[in-house]
């Protein structure tokens, strides 16, 4: 097995090549797990696995989550997940498609998942399927840029707090699917800081382009300025990945980095597994994952995991 970092990204970021998943014990496995966490992105190339493989592998690391699914949903909701592949039997894998799949075609802007939700879903594994090659997952982690910053800025930065609000065209231009989309932030006007923890305890920017509006307590000129600059920093930090392979994965953190699509989709197939890393979360740093660090986001997280863990079951937070 063959390890490099991934350019542009400050040793964040991993390429693993060689790697025989016929011939991979639990404990190898649960280290580059172990390492996937501390490197943020990891794209391991050539890795022979179909889907129940990699649903397999993937749920070693953790449990599938998506907020959407979770609770009371409404039926045109419940429908589109089932349109997309995502079910209890699939292990809520869903297909990343132009047919039946999830983000229809063309380009995706930078964005996270679930980013307006407070209890984001932490991470993400892509496997490629068929017509991966010509279209490219982008990364953008922020980590890198923040250490850069002054003590003092960083401390200010620290005191921030974002204002998300689902709004359409943010992420794909062709093709907005507004059942899933709003789900994005599903409470307007959600507050969540800027400056999070990822879930291995590496602090970065939560600043996610498809529901960060405005600064809260600065006016939205003021926003647009401030935010801009942030924009401009970040853009050092990033790099995208043309898919070499069909069968290439691609697993990155969902919490302090952004992730975008570029290239081609016809005839594109990939599959997702968004997930906690239910069964990592204690080995590695032996408490529940707490992305926040100040109050009243801290409350508010934790009663809203507890809700979606009736559903999704959440490491360390019993339902409610
Ligand atoms: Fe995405």
């Amino acid at each position: 097995m063959r390890l490099n970092n991934i350019p542009n990204l400050e040793g964040f970021g991993v390429f693993i090549d060689d790697l025989d998943f016929n011939d991979l014990s639990r404990d190898k496995w649960m280290s580059l797990g172990r390492l996937q966490m501390e490197k943020l992105v990891m794209v391991i190339r050539n890795t022979g696995l179909n889907v129940n493989h990699f649903h397999h592998v993937m749920k070693m690391w953790g449990r599938c989550r998506q907020n959407y699914a979770a609770g009371d949903v409404e039926p045109e909701v419940k429908k589109e997940y089932a349109r997309i592949g995502g079910h209890e039997k699939t292990g809520h894998i869903v297909r990343v498609a132009e047919e039946n799949g999830l983000f229809g075609s063309g380009e995706l802007l930078w964005h996270s998942n679930e980013s307006g939700d407070i209890a984001f879903t932490p991470a993400v594994a892509l496997l490629g399927d068929h017509g991966m090659v010509g279209s490219a997952t982008g990364f953008m982690v922020t980590a890198p840029y923040y250490n850069s910053l002054s003590e003092s800025f960083r401390s200010e930065l620290d005191e921030m707090v974002l204002i998300h609000n689902f709004q359409e065209g943010m992420i794909n231009r062709n093709d907005e699917n507004n059942v899933v989309y709003k789900n994005m932030c599903p409470d307007p006007d959600t507050e969540i800081p800027l400056v999070i923890k990822s879930p291995v305890g590496i602090k970065g920017l939560h600043y996610p382009y498809n529901t960060a509006m405005c600064v809260k307590g600065m006016s939205q000129s003021e926003s647009v300025r401030f935010l801009n600059d942030l924009k401009w920093g970040l853009a050092n930090y990033t790099y995208d990945y043309w898919w070499e392979n069909d069968d290439d994965l691609v697993i990155f953190d969902n919490s302090i980095v952004q992730h975008r699509r570029l290239g081609n989709t016809k005839g594109r197939l990939c599959y997702r597994y968004q997930f906690d890393y239910t069964y990592l979360q204690y080995k590695v740093t032996k408490r529940p994952y707490m992305p926040y660090l100040q109050e009243p986001y801290m409350s508010r997280y934790r009663e809203r995991v507890k809700n979606i863990s009736k559903t999704f079951p959440v490491f360390g937070y019993q339902p409610s």
